[in-house]
């Protein structure tokens, strides 16, 4: 295990409106999600991943993408994201005025040409189009590399191929790259052992993790992320979320629980987590039934709901 204390500052990224709000069976009117993301810009993120400019007849819920974009009021300490696939995307969310691209690809063949309809080596090559587009327009580029812990398509990820995949990025430059467990296959040893990996391969890149929570594995993988040395993390309010490309997908872990357990072991996140609570139960409303937020539930450690003890 390495000695990297495990304290100081982490990073959150808001995916809520993207992973979030593109699983939902309901439509989230624009105006909502121009709401929310206006609530949530003052919260203390450090990126919001405000939608996707993917084929609104794969992912219909975002379809509103440039509405979106162009109706949010802009924090200057927010990094305003949109995550893109392919170079009609990425023109698109340029002319949006994203500040940064989060491309996507899975290390899984079956689960690219699920989500994607292409082979990883099409994606590839499309997303080398994508960062040239992004490199001459000054926008940085982050890779997010699906299913890295498992894939419900194929029998086994092998680490390595996470790696070769990354290194593959890395070697074009790109600023970031995030390890997504799409489906919450990850367990804490085997995160342990590829956020050490990634870290001493990529040097100075900087490695986000995606976890979802769909085997009750999140926040534990988190921590072990953390002892790593990973102080990048994705999350969802209220804990919604999931790829509608992959079988059994569940929510991603919740911002909200997240942000509370970095403050209880003394990290400084920069959160608010009364407006995160108040986003959080913004989110239920809007997703009209409970959310898997325990925290919204029980309340922070120190100001439980009453009622909250069971035992
Ligand atoms: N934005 C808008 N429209 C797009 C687009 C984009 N980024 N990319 C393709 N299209 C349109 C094409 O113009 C075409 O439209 P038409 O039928 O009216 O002519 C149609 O979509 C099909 O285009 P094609 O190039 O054949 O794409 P495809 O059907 O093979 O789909 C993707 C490829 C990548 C665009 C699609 O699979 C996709 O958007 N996937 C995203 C999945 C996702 O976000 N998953 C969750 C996150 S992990
Ligand atoms: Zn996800």
């Amino acid at each position: 295990m390495s000695t990297t204390p495990v304290t100081g500052r982490a990073y959150l990224n808001e995916v809520v409106t993207r992973d979030g709000f593109q699983s939902e069976p309901r439509f989230i009117p624009t105006e909502d999600k121009i709401a929310l993301i206006d609530l949530l810009s003052g919260a203390g993120y450090h990126a919001i991943e405000v939608t996707s400019f993917t084929s609104p007849k794969a992912i219909p819920m975002l379809a509103d993408a440039e509405a979106v974009m162009a109706g949010i009021t802009r924090h200057p300490a927010v990094e305003y994201m949109a995550l893109v696939p392919n170079l009609r995307g990425a023109e698109r969310a340029a002319r949006a005025g994203v500040d940064a691209f989060n491309l996507v690809m899975s290390v899984s063949e079956a689960h690219n040409q699920a989500n994607l309809r292409m082979s990883r080596n099409q994606s590839l090559q499309q997303l080398q189009e994508v960062i040239r587009l992004a490199e001459n327009a000054g926008i940085p580029v982050n890779v997010s590399l699906s299913t890295s812990f498992g894939c419900p398509l194929e029998d086994r990820i092998d680490p390595g191929e996470v790696l070769t995949w990354g290194q593959r990025f890395v070697d074009m430059g790109v600023r970031g790259i995030s390890l997504c467990d799409t489906t919450g296959m990850a367990d804490p040893a085997a995160v342990g052992r590829l956020c050490q990996q990634a870290l001493s391969r990529f040097g100075d890149v900087e490695i986000t993790l995606h976890f979802h929570n769909t085997r009750g594995m999140g926040l534990a993988n988190v921590v072990t992320a953390l002892q790593a040395g990973i102080r990048h993390f994705d999350a969802s309010l209220g804990g919604l979320g999931g790829c509608p490309y992959a079988p059994g997908a569940t929510g991603n872990i919740c911002t909200e629980e997240l942000a509370h357990m970095l403050a209880l072991m003394g990290f400084d996140t920069g959160m608010d987590l009364g407006r995160l609570l108040e986003g959080a139960a913004r989110v239920e409303a809007l997703a009209g039934r409970p959310v898997p937020s325990q925290l919204l539930r029980a309340g922070p450690v120190d100001q439980p709901r009453q009622g909250a003890c069971n035992g």
